[in-house]
């Protein structure tokens, strides 16, 4: 048996076969996710999804390091967040009551915004801006973060930035008391913004160049405190550059889908080591 598998080696095209085969299981389940996708989800843009269970513990650990605040702290947060039936709730109302929900999932699936929250939640931001709110999902949950800092004595507003005058609708009920979407171009109402920014999330116009330009235009609202995120730097290296330039770090954290067709996003993150 061994003499004709190692006979079979020699041969070009069942060697071919063979690794393709290796190669392809890779990928085929994939198959499979966006067949089951297809007929289970109504999403067609801003996919949503549950991290795996690693990739939450990758992510506390990656927020932990950049916060210098115990990881079993950071965890506690994104759990918090994730039985937050409040917030739960609040999103579920909004979406039926919205004339949007043929293309929304009645489901919430925060993905690396879970990361957001532990980082609004670990630093007690006084700022935060979002640019590029879309429905509003990450906007509601920055929004669940600052209520819950609140209760502990830290206040703080968000402020989100979005050229489709339509967007936003689940930032609502109590959540919308501490936050303010502001609509028009990102880098007009951030160039017109004077206070000094703690966390910024970078989400709008996706394209490098423009991604960049937000930075420039907040460069002066920055402290040695400031966190910013980045949801391009899975495809730009705009914030690393950017970090580099103003003497920041720089780290990557790759999200992991659990069970879905999308390869993940991430979270750049950019920050001053004190
Ligand atoms: C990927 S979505 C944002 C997702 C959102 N952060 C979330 O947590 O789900 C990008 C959003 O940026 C908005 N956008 C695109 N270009 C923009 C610009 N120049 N200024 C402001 N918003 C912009 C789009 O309308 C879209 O709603």
């Amino acid at each position: 048996m061994r003499k004709i598998t190692r006979l079979l080696k020699n041969v070009w095209i069942v060697t071919f076969i063979r690794r393709l085969y290796f190669a392809s299981k890779y990928f085929n389940k994939k198959y499979f996710q966006i067949l089951k996708w297809g007929f289970t989800s109504k999403e067609d843009t801003n996919f949503t999804y549950h991290l795996t269970q690693d990739n939450i513990q990758y992510l506390a650990h990656t927020i932990s390091v950049v916060t210098k605040i115990n990881y079993f702290e950071i965890l506690e947060y994104i759990k918090e967040v994730q039985i937050d039936e409040s917030l739960r709730d609040t999103i579920l109302t909004a979406i039926e009551n919205s004339n949007e929900k043929k293309f929304v999932d009645k489901d919430v699936r925060f993905g690396r915004r879970l990361g957001w929250y532990a980082f609004a939640r670990a630093i007690k931001p006084k700022v935060i801006i979002e640019t590029g709110v879309d429905k509003g999902l990450g906007a509601i949950l920055l929004c669940a973060a600052l209520l819950k800092n609140k209760e502990e004595g830290f206040e703080g507003r968000y402020y989100g930035t979005e050229i489709n005058p339509k967007a936003g609708y689940l930032l609502t009920g109590k959540y919308k008391e501490v936050g303010k979407i502001l609509y028009g171009d990102s880098i007009k109402s951030l160039s017109e913004f004077t206070d000094k920014i703690d966390l910024f999330i970078n989400d709008s116009d996706h394209s490098s160049s423009y991604e960049y330009q937000e930075y420039m235009t907040i460069k002066s609202l920055l402290t040695d405190n400031t966190i910013i995120l980045g949801d391009n730097s899975h495809c730009t290296n705009k914030l690393a550059n950017f970090s580099q330039e103003i003497n920041r770090k720089f780290i990557f954290f790759q999200e992991i889908p659990s069970n879905h067709w999308y390869p993940g996003a991430g979270i750049g993150i950019s920050y001053t080591e004190i």
